[in-house]
C-alpha cells in the first residue's frame, strides 16, 4: 500500500474573493491543521485531531502557514539573464536588452541550462504554477516543456509569435509561426500537467497576417490560452495605432482576428480606452497587473478597482524579466504600492487569494490549483512569517492572521518559502 503524506500546520485556503476585510467567511483556516496527500492529489483537510494519521508520512511545518503553491500568469522564461538591465523604457528595454538575449534560446543546450535554473527559481519563491512566454524558437518551447515535465509542475506555456520588428535570428514567418505552434500545442497540450498558450507577442512584432493565422489556430483550440500584451507604454501604444490604422483601438488589433476571449491573458493592460474596457467585459478576456515591471520600466499604474468595478477578473504577475523579482509576495508588495499611488488598497486578503485562488480561476483553472480543497492538485506552499531578523522583530507585535498575511506581503520573498510541495513532493531542499 502506498503511504500517505500529511502536512501538519496552519491551513488557509480561500473559497472565493474576500469582497472586504471582515470578509472571514471567504476562506477556511485551521489552526492545527492536517493536510492529507496521496497520489499527487489533496485527499483530506481536517484539524490533525479529526485525521487519522497512522500510516502516514506526517510531517510537522508548525508553526508555518500552509497554503496552495503561487500561481504566476505571466512571466518571460528567456529573459532570465535580463532582468535588471539599465535605463531604458519599453521599446528601448526590448530592442537594446531582450531581443539580443533571447536569439541565444536558438541554441537547445543553452535553453535547456536555463530551463533548469529557472524552474529551480519558481520553486525557490513557492510559485508551483506560471504561464510563461518562451521565445520564438521551437527549441525554447521543448526545453520549457520538457524541464517542467521533469518536475510535474502544471505550467502553460508558448512559443512566442514574432515576423517583424525584431533582428535576425528571432523571427518566424505567418506559416512557419503557425505551424511551429501547432506542433508545439499538439505534442504539449495536456501531456501530464502541461497546457499550450498560443503566444503572439504584441501587436507591434507581428504582422496582420501573422495575427490572423494565431486567430485561427486559437479557433482551432479554444481550448488553450491565448496570451499577448496589450497598452503598456504610450510610444508602444502609439506605434501600435501607426501600424495598424484601420484598427479601432490597440485592442482592437486583437479583437479583429479572433484573439479576444475568456481564454485570452493580456498583459499589463494599462493605458485602456473605454471601448477597450467595454471589449474586454464583452469577450471575458483577462488583463494581467505586473507590478514591478510597470514600476521598474515606468511604464505605469494598473487600475485595480476600475477594472474591477467592470466585473473584469483580473491576473497579477512577475513578469521577469522586465518584472525585478519571482516572488510572488514582493509582486504584491510592489502592488499595494502601485495602488497606493492610485489612492486604492489591497487588503492582504485580497492579496492571497489573488495570487492562489484568483489567478487559478482567471486561468480557469481553480478546480485543479489554487486552493487546498480535496480533490485537487497537492501544489503547497509553506510559509515562515519569522524567516528574517526583520520579520521575527515585527511578528513579535503580530496579533491576527490579517497582520501575519500583510507581514508576509511587504516584507517576504524567497527566505520567506519553508517549503514548496509540487503534486505532493517537498521540492525545495531538493534546489
Ligand atoms: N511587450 C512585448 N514583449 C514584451 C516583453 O518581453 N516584456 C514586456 N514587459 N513587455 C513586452
Ligand atoms: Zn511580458
Amino acid at each position: 500500500m502506498m503511504t500517505k503524506t500529511v502536512l501538519r500546520g496552519r491551513i488557509l485556503s480561500f473559497e472565493r474573493e474576500p469582497q472586504s476585510p471582515e470578509d472571514v467567511e471567504a476562506f477556511s483556516y485551521i489552526e492545527d491543521g492536517a493536510l492529507v496527500i496521496a497520489d499527487g492529489l489533496i485527499e483530506a483537510v481536517g484539524t490533525f485531531d479529526e485525521i487519522n494519521t497512522s500510516e502516514c508520512n506526517v510531517v510537522d511545518h508548525r508553526p508555518n502557514l500552509l497554503m496552495a503553491g503561487f500561481v504566476d500568469t505571466h512571466l518571460h522564461f528567456p529573459q532570465v539573464q535580463v532582468i535588471a538591465s539599465w535605463g531604458a523604457q519599453l521599446l528601448d528595454w526590448l530592442n537594446n536588452y531582450t531581443f539580443p538575449e533571447e536569439t541565444r534560446f536558438v541554441d537547445k543546450a543553452h535553453a535547456d541550462g536555463i530551463a533548469k535554473v529557472f524552474f529551480d527559481q519558481l520553486i525557490a519563491h513557492g510559485t508551483t504554477s506560471a504561464v510563461a512566454y518562451c521565445s520564438v524558437h521551437t527549441e525554447s518551447a521543448e526545453a520549457y516543456f520538457e524541464e517542467a515535465a521533469r518536475r510535474d509542475m502544471r505550467m502553460i506555456g508558448g512559443k512566442v509569435m514574432m515576423d517583424r520588428n525584431a533582428p535576425d535570428g528571432l523571427r518566424d514567418t505567418p506559416q512557419s509561426g503557425y505551424d511551429d505552434s501547432k506542433a508545439m500545442l499538439e505534442k504539449w497540450h495536456g501531456r501530464g500537467r502541461a497546457l499550450y498558450a498560443i503566444t503572439p507577442r504584441f501587436a507591434i512584432t507581428s504582422t496582420q497576417e501573422q495575427l490572423e493565422m494565431a486567430g485561427a489556430l486559437a479557433g482551432e483550440f479554444p481550448e488553450c490560452h491565448i496570451q499577448t500584451h496589450l497598452s503598456e507604454n504610450h510610444d508602444e501604444i502609439a506605434l501600435t495605432k501607426e501600424l495598424f490604422p484601420e484598427a479601432r483601438d490597440y485592442i482592437d488589433v486583437y479583437q479583429q482576428v479572433g484573439l479576444l476571449t475568456d481564454k485570452s491573458l493580456l498583459g499589463h493592460s494599462i493605458h485602456l480606452e473605454p471601448r477597450e474596457i467595454d471589449a474586454m467585459v464583452d469577450t471575458g478576456a483577462h488583463p494581467v497587473f505586473c507590478p514591478t515591471s510597470n514600476l521598474f520600466l515606468g511604464s505605469g499604474l494598473f487600475d485595480y478597482e476600475g477594472l474591477r468595478a467592470r466585473g473584469l477578473v483580473s491576473g497579477v504577475a512577475t513578469d521577469i524579466g522586465g518584472g525585478t523579482s519571482y516572488s510572488m509576495l514582493t509582486t504584491l508588495a510592489e502592488g499595494y504600492k502601485v495602488l497606493a499611488l492610485r489612492g486604492q488598497k489591497l487588503h492582504p486578503f485580497r492579496a492571497f487569494d489573488w495570487i492562489t485562488r484568483g489567478n487559478a480561476e482567471t486561468l480557469g483553472l481553480a478546480d485543479k490549483i489554487g486552493t487546498l480543497e480535496p480533490g485537487t492538485e497537492a501544489d503547497v506552499v509553506v510559509l515562515d512569517a519569522r524567516a528574517t531578523e526583520a520579520m521575527a522583530i515585527r511578528m513579535d507585535r503580530v496579533e491576527t492572521l490579517a497582520e501575519e498575511l500583510f507581514l508576509l506581503q511587504v516584507m517576504g520573498d524567497d527566505r520567506a518559502i519553508a517549503e514548496t510541495y509540487v503534486a505532493g513532493k517537498a521540492m525545495k531542499q531538493a534546489v
